[in-house]
């Protein structure tokens, strides 16, 4: 009896000695926060529109990241549904709140062809009821036999009557922008001026604009003047142009990178106010990283800044560009949650090497639940918030 006794206490005293020197590793060894990690180089971002969060994950923002893009809730369709008729609520409140919360605020989208109402783009615009359907881009739950039709046609097809002049349309383009980039001046820091305006699939000979929305009815100056109206309405807001896939092609200066560089020269040649480039960075596991850097000192050539703005990389799913619904696998292999942390400190371990020109770098969504490639797990905290092995591969890379 004695004998079991003393063993059940030594088991006993045993088991409480590993646990105090587990806890007293949690204790002597703090994690680092992201925001911690890069504080000297550059800021740390996050995008979500706050609403339905629970006070975790908005514990989370408060405590890894320098600044907040909204999701959605800037775009032209949910700022401006019909015209004239501003919906502020969610984006006033998302500004508020950070403004509170000590987090900067970075706008997107001032102007793009997608997420835009068709009154925009109509000679004329009868009061309705029904708030008009916004173009998007074919995305999730599209029928994969049907046969597709372009963009440019499906935006032909959400435009109803006649297209609106030029004039009529640069008039509300306008409007829109001094509105909104007014509206919250001195609160937000800079905005993406203009979203995704290159076509995929040129040889980058050319700027390859797309062939509808803005480009089709204003024309290839819509980008400069959309640039100058922002700076006009608040002369402090860093401006940027933003896109996804425009490091492809940098190395051999082809593709979308080189239509980016055309681009970015007449944009500066016709003197629009812009700060910088956003490099979406919507990636995956073989993402070229030879290109992503590469990309950036061309960027900076231009005397230009860079962010990344959207960062992701798929743990599954070679899609590197903006079609990323309904690509997941539940049943993603441990060994690709390593390679994605590999992938990510190679990118951070690159943003280092260029922390000089690079102003911010933000992840698009807070953990792998709250992304729009769901099913993916493209991001540093898995739906539990619990760090994955990208995040400890970032903060590595920060002492690098
Ligand atoms: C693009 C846009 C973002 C967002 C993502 C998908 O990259 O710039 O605003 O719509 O697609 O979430």
């Amino acid at each position: 009896m004695l004998n079991k006794n003393l063993i059940t206490c030594l088991i006993l005293a045993v088991v409480l000695s590993i646990n105090a020197f587990g806890q007293d590793n949690i204790q002597t060894e703090p994690q680092k926060t992201l925001k911690e990690a890069y504080a000297n180089k550059f800021l740390i971002g996050t995008a979500s529109d706050l609403r339905g969060l629970s006070d975790a994950e908005l514990a989370n923002v408060k405590s890894q990241y320098h600044i907040l893009t909204p999701e959605n809730c800037m775009k032209p369709q949910p700022l401006q549904p019909s015209e004239g008729k501003y919906n502020f609520g969610i984006a006033d409140t998302l500004v508020n709140w950070c403004q509170a919360n000590g987090i900067m605020v970075w706008g997107h989208t001032l102007a793009w062809h997608s997420q835009t109402a068709p009154w925009f783009f109509q000679a004329e615009n009868p009061e309705t009821e029904e708030a008009p359907q916004p173009f998007r881009r074919p995305g999730m739950g599209w029928d994969p036999n049907a046969p597709r039709p372009t963009m440019a046609e499906m935006w032909r097809r959400s435009i109803k009557g006649d297209m609106a002049s030029r004039e009529v349309a640069l008039d509300r383009l306008e409007k829109h922008i001094k509105t909104v980039v007014g509206r919250y001046k001195g609160r937000i820091i800079g905005w993406d001026v203009f979203n995704e305006s290159i076509a995929d699939g040129g040889d980058g000979k050319t700027e390859n604009l797309r062939d509808f929305s803005w480009y089709e009815v204003v024309g290839p100056e819509v980008l400069t003047l959309a640039f100058k109206w922002a700076h006009e309405a608040d002369p402090d807001a860093q401006l940027y142009y933003n896109d996804y896939n425009i490091e492809q092609g940098a190395v051999e200066n082809k593709g979308k990178h080189a239509s980016s560089m055309l681009l970015l020269k007449r944009l500066l040649a016709e003197g629009a106010p812009i700060t910088g480039v956003g490099i979406q960075g919507h990636w995956h596991l073989d993402t070229d990283l030879a290109d992503v850097e590469k990309a950036i000192v061309n960027y900076a050539s231009l005397g230009l800044k860079v962010a990344i703005t959207e960062l992701d990389v798929t743990a599954t799913g070679d899609n590197s560009g903006a079609f990323g619904f309904g690509q997941g696998n539940r049943t993603i292999p441990q060994e690709n949650y390593i390679k994605q942390a590999e992938v990510y400190q190679k990118l951070f371990e690159i943003f280092m090497r260029h922390s000089n020109v690079i102003d911010r770098v933000t992840l698009w969504g807070i953990s792998d639940t709250r992304s729009w490639r769901r099913g993916q797990d493209a991001l540093l905290f898995d739906g539990q918030l619990k760090p994955k092995p990208a995040f400890k591969a970032v903060i590595d890379a920060s002492s690098n």
